[in-house]
């Protein structure tokens, strides 16, 4: 039987349109407000446990940056290799420990759906921050501010190109379930054998939302945003399947400027070579201010989970 009771974060499809209006309103005040200030110390007197049972760079120095800049602490396991995991411990004993030490918990593990598990058996807010190949609802909400930032919503159509490992791809998946809620279209450029999931397929259809598919990387052209991803090697069972795909695609600066000069860049990273350094010095490369803007809208993310009012 469920025994949550608080808010959680497990799914990009949770969201209304209101929901994200709230939150990237909420987001663009936090940066605003860290700019001249270090600090915003509303959770002093909460804890935030982060548990990453795959490797992280931006997703947890972020989540405990937000953490830190807000006034709270942190507990953090790392790696099953590290926890009581190691020892046979089940993830639900594990997790009833959590509850027990800390306000909120941001949870990646490889097996998807593990985050809905874990909010149906404690009663702190759970937040997915990776399932396997299934989500990864934050790094889509950062995403949307990103976007936000640089090409206004609703103004006009937005045409999103999506390339490289769209099967596997969770900050996709999720993303797709919040673009939903604007005025958008989608090109996904991947081989077949990686392309999108029947289910977010048929949720585009059942919204009306128009895309196609495509393996030419040429349809790129008048995007307004490239949003690219590795060829994600640890979904493979079979390394050669990776090596067949992994250097199918490589945006660099010629390409861009040869179909798509008035778009964005965006990477959720880490990157491979599929986007080239090259771009990095142009207008173009957005990945390392989106991987930054982690930081806000995980901020903004904790004190709506908490009920604190900024
Ligand atoms: N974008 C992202 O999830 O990065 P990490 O795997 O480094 O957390």
């Amino acid at each position: 039987m469920s025994k949550k009771t608080a808010e959680s974060i497990l799914s990009a499809k949770q969201f209304s349109r209101n929901d994200l209006l709230e939150i990237l309103e909420t987001t663009k005040k936090i940066e605003k407000t860290l700019e001249t200030k270090k600090e915003i110390p509303l959770l002093n007197e909460y804890i935030l446990a982060t548990l990453f049972f795959e490797p992280s760079t931006r997703t947890r120095l972020s989540f405990e940056s937000a953490m830190h800049r807000l006034g709270g602490k942190v507990i953090t396991s790392v790696g099953m290799q590290f926890s009581s995991l190691a020892k046979g411990e089940t993830l639900f004993d594990t997790l009833k420990m959590v509850e027990a030490y800390a306000d909120i918990c941001a949870i990646r593990h490889p097996v998807e759906g593990a985050s809905i598990l874990a909010a149906e058996n404690i009663s702190i807010p759970v937040i997915n921050a990776g399932d396997g190949a299934g989500e990864h609802p934050t790094q889509a909400l950062l995403d949307l501010y990103t976007i936000k930032k640089h090409k206004p919503l609703d103004e006009k159509k937005l045409k999103i190109a999506f390339i490289g490992d769209i099967r596997n791809g969770r900050t996709i998946h999720s993303l797709i379930y919040l673009l939903r809620h604007f005025n958008v279209e989608f090109v996904f450029i991947s081989p077949a054998e990686i392309s999108l999931p029947d289910v977010y397929k048929n949720e585009l259809k059942n919204q009306n939302i128009s895309f196609y598919e495509t393996e030419n990387i040429n349809d790129i052209k008048d995007s307004d945003v490239l949003y690219v991803t590795r060829i994600q090697e640890e979904r493979f069972i079979d390394r050669k399947t990776f090596e067949k795909f992994k250097d199918n695609y490589v945006i660099d600066k010629e390409l861009v400027l040869k179909y798509s000069s008035n778009c964005i860049v965006m990477h959720p990273l880490p990157r491979l070579n599929e986007v080239s350094i090259d771009l990095d010095d142009t207008p173009y490369a957005v990945y390392f201010d989106q991987a930054k803007n982690g930081l806000f809208t995980r901020m903004a993310l904790l004190l709506r989970l908490l009920n604190i009012n900024f």
